[in-house]
């Protein structure tokens, strides 16, 4: 089976970051959260994955490129992002085998070994993956029939005929390509995948489908970055490189190069990365810190901190993603006041 990783898209719902960083590549527990599809879709056996690139391509090539992966990655541009079912007609010459497509913001707890296995099992066209949510209007959502058997798919519906989403997660055998070729643009201008399996159905080919038990997240918005980084943090393994002289509680990961100073305070879960300095500061619970950070009095809880940020005299800063390189200072300087540069559509709440 081949790996189809979808890593493009203009990711609107988390400007201001995405204007620099592609969406996929945001950290998740100081991790690119395309990095966690990649490695579910090797660990199901793929040894061949092409990635769907568009906006900042470089930048996902780049990353991409500097881990050694057990697998042949291939990049595949999309001009501009036509929707989902648009980047299997992209990525046609590479689809010449049953693959999974594995939406590259997604994650999800269990790994897809399992799905893939029922997939093949059974020998079905096409295999979908489900699961109960609260907000089925954001999502793909399934009708389902009496009997077990998917009777249509409907996408972002405003009165949904059931809680049941569609994980970003699909396999299909070729016979797909047909049917993205066969549908229309939807009402928001794109080629929907949900199109595209409610085809198959249509066309009496076998659409099956499995249900997720664990946990899943679709990291569309920063809550939805919190919430995942809060999941991984609660399975974070103890492990401490650093240079620590300051007091740690509870379960902490620590990387080499990183310096705690003895009035600094840690309470876990939380994950700092190489080459940090923590004076006189407080990392609380659920708090991710990338690498090169600096956090000098100041505290920091359940946020995300991305590489050479630094937080100065900054008080307490909670339920914060910050990106890379941002400088959040207070000095003495007059006139007195906050003082701010920050890019189009950031976000700043004063406490
Ligand atoms: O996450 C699950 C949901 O994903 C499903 O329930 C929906 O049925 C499905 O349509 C999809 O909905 P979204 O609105 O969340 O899709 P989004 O436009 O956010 O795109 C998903 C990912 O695919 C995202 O990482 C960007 C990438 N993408 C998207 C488009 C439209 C591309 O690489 N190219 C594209 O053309």
């Amino acid at each position: 089976m081949k790996g189809l990783i979808l890593s493009g898209g203009y990711g609107t719902r988390l400007r201001p970051i995405t204007y620099s960083h592609q969406k996929q590549l945001i950290p998740v527990a100081n991790k690119p959260i395309l990095f966690y599809a990649i490695e579910d879709v090797i660990e199901a056996g793929a040894k061949e994955i092409g990635i769907i690139v568009g906006p900042n391509k470089e930048q996902v090539i780049e990353t991409v490129k500097s881990t050694d992966w057990n697998a042949e990655i291939d990049f595949i541009y999309q001009g501009e992002p036509k929707g989902l079912a648009h980047t299997i007609l992209v990525a046609e010459d590479f689809l010449d085998d049953e693959f999974v497509m594995y939406l590259g913001d997604n994650i999800l707890r269990e790994g897809i070994v399992e799905h893939a296995k029922k997939f093949k099992e059974n020998n079905y066209d096409a295999s979908i993956m489900l699961t109960e949510v609260e907000n089925p209007q954001q999502f793909g959502v399934a009708d389902i029939n009496e009997d077990g058997t998917i009777k249509r798919l409907v996408e972002k519906p405003k009165v949904p005929p059931s809680n049941l989403a569609l994980v970003g997660i699909y396999f299909f055998k070729p016979v797909i390509l047909e049917a993205c070729k066969s549908i229309k643009p939807s009402w928001r201008n794109e080629f929907e995948i949900t199109d595209a399996i409610q085809w198959l159905i249509d066309n009496g080919y076998e659409v099956g489908w499995t249900k997720v038990n664990g946990w899943w997240k679709d990291t569309g918005k920063p809550e939805d970055i919190f919430e995942a980084n809060r999941l991984i943090l609660d399975d974070l393994t103890h492990e401490i490189k650093g240079e620590v002289k300051g007091e740690i509680r509870g379960r902490v990961s620590i990387d080499e190069g990183t310096k705690v100073n003895e009035n600094s305070v840690i309470k876990g879960p939380a994950l700092i990365g190489k080459n940090c300095l923590i004076k006189d500061g407080y990392i609380g619970p659920y708090t991710s810190i990338g690498n090169r950070c600096e956090i000098i009095n100041s505290e920091v809880e359940d946020s995300v901190v991305m590489d050479g940020a630094k937080r100065i005299n900054a008080g307490n800063i909670v339920d914060s993603m910050i990106g890379r390189g941002a400088v959040i200072e207070k000095n003495n300087s007059l006139p007195k006041g906050s003082k701010f540069i920050i890019g189009d559509n950031s976000w700043v709440g004063i406490g």
